[in-house]
């Protein structure tokens, strides 16, 4: 048996994954328009093109692009109303972001657990936290798996809560033929560099409430109003404003997404395959409400027996040292001391249990590993059955 990478051994695979981004004469093109415009901001085209198309391609009317997934969550809670002393359910299963947003507004997140096959908000955990001064409901699409919207929009109905969709990992995802981001009251996305479409740093929110389109609008831009003259400011705002050159970037990626959506489902599909056929690894279950999974992550969970003898980081160690570039995702939020410290709550208290199950089990591969051929998915199976052949050399 072929001793493992991680203790010296010969590794599965030295070549690398497919790069991300990808760029192509498109981008060069439109960047170079930008350059020599002299319009690297404000009074520009290419923002006001982008939020146009990007927000026609997930059926909203109104784009509000911004300088990052944070900001977008930001400007989107205020602009939905999300004040001092408001609730809002955040699952506890999400990048902290999801979380200060509503802090930062000065609205308090009450952590909720996840549903254990899409990995989104559990609307049954969700609703027993739900109080007098609950006002909105953070459905997360973790990895590019929308959240069960039909369960999330019935528990907003019944308890008149705001829907606010974190898409930061779902561009493109859809919801039973519905685009995630446009089936709440708003959506934002962010376009960091690891995203399934970047611009570096980069986000926006989608909406088709023109009240709350403006009031994004306004927010992100120091408190302006789109009809109004440049220092008649209405509002305490921020400067989230995108530039030019990022738009310019992001209308070139958003052409290339669809193209880019289908090969990682093609993977996907391929990959679990490939998994399935392997003992202790099972691909997390795609819902069957989910018509376009964005595969922002392949996530897969490990057997509770084998994290039981050998913790999922030791496990995560040995895949990277065969050359599989994974990750062993998040923690439950309410285990940051600092974020709890925020909310008023000694961090102690809290035990979500498939948040907890989830977190403990699951691997992450990142998304340009869906981007290449056949032989590199085998190769990803080999090196995944691999290490698990030879757990006794990690216990
Ligand atoms: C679920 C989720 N929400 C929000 C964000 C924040 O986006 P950004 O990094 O662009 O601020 C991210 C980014 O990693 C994310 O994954």
């Amino acid at each position: 048996m072929a001793k493992l990478a991680v203790n010296g051994g010969e590794p599965v695979r030295r070549k690398p994954f497919p790069q991300w981004p990808i760029y192509g004469e498109e981008e060069e093109k439109l960047l170079l328009e930008v350059l020599r415009s002299g319009k690297w901001s404000v009074g520009g085209e290419k923002v006001k093109q982008f939020q146009q198309e990007f927000a026609r391609f997930h059926d909203a009317a109104y784009g509000v692009a911004c300088s990052s997934g944070w900001a977008a969550l930001v400007i989107a809670l205020k602009a939905l109303g999300i004040k001092r002393g408001d609730k809002v359910l955040v699952p506890a299963y999400t990048f902290a972001a999801t979380a200060t947003a509503v802090i930062d507004v000065g609205a308090t997140p009450v952590f909720t657990d996840i549903n254990p096959d899409t990995l989104g908000i559990s609307v049954e955990d969700a609703e027993r936290r739900i109080g007098e001064d609950t006002k909105c409901i953070i459905p997360v699409h973790v990895g590019g798996c929308p959240a069960d919207m039909d369960e999330v929009v019935s528990l907003a109905d019944r308890y008149g809560l705001k829907i606010l969709e974190d898409a930061a990992q779902a561009h493109g995802a859809e919801w039973r033929g519905r685009k995630a981001g446009s089936i709440g009251d708003a959506g934002t996305f962010s376009f960091y560099q690891s995203k399934n479409m970047t611009s570096g740093e980069g986000g926006i929110v989608v909406t088709s409430r023109e009240e709350v389109a403006d009031l994004a609008w306004s927010y992100h831009n120091v408190g302006r109003d789109r009809r109004r003259e440049w220092y008649e400011l209405v509002r305490y705002g921020w400067n989230f404003r995108m530039t030019e050159f990022q738009a310019a970037v992001l209308i070139a990626q958003l052409r290339r997404l669809p193209s880019l959506i289908d090969k990682r489902e093609r993977s996907a599909e391929y990959l679990s395959r490939r998994l399935s056929e392997i003992e202790g690894v099972e691909p997390v279950k795609r819902p069957s409400g989910v018509t376009r999974h964005a595969y922002h992550l392949y996530i897969f969970r490990v057997d509770r027996e084998i994290i039981k003898k050998v913790p999922k980081q030791r496990l995560v160690d040995a895949l990277k040292a065969e050359g599989i570039p994974c990750n062993p995702g998040y923690k439950p939020l309410y285990e940051y001391r600092f974020l709890m410290r925020e909310v008023g709550m000694s961090g102690g208290g809290l035990r979500l249990q498939n948040t907890e199950e989830v977190c403990s089990s699951v691997v992450w591969l990142p998304q340009n590993v869906l981007l290449g051929c056949e032989g590199d998915l085998d190769d990803v199976a080999e090196a995944v059955e691999k290490v698990l052949k030879n757990l006794n050399e990690l216990a």
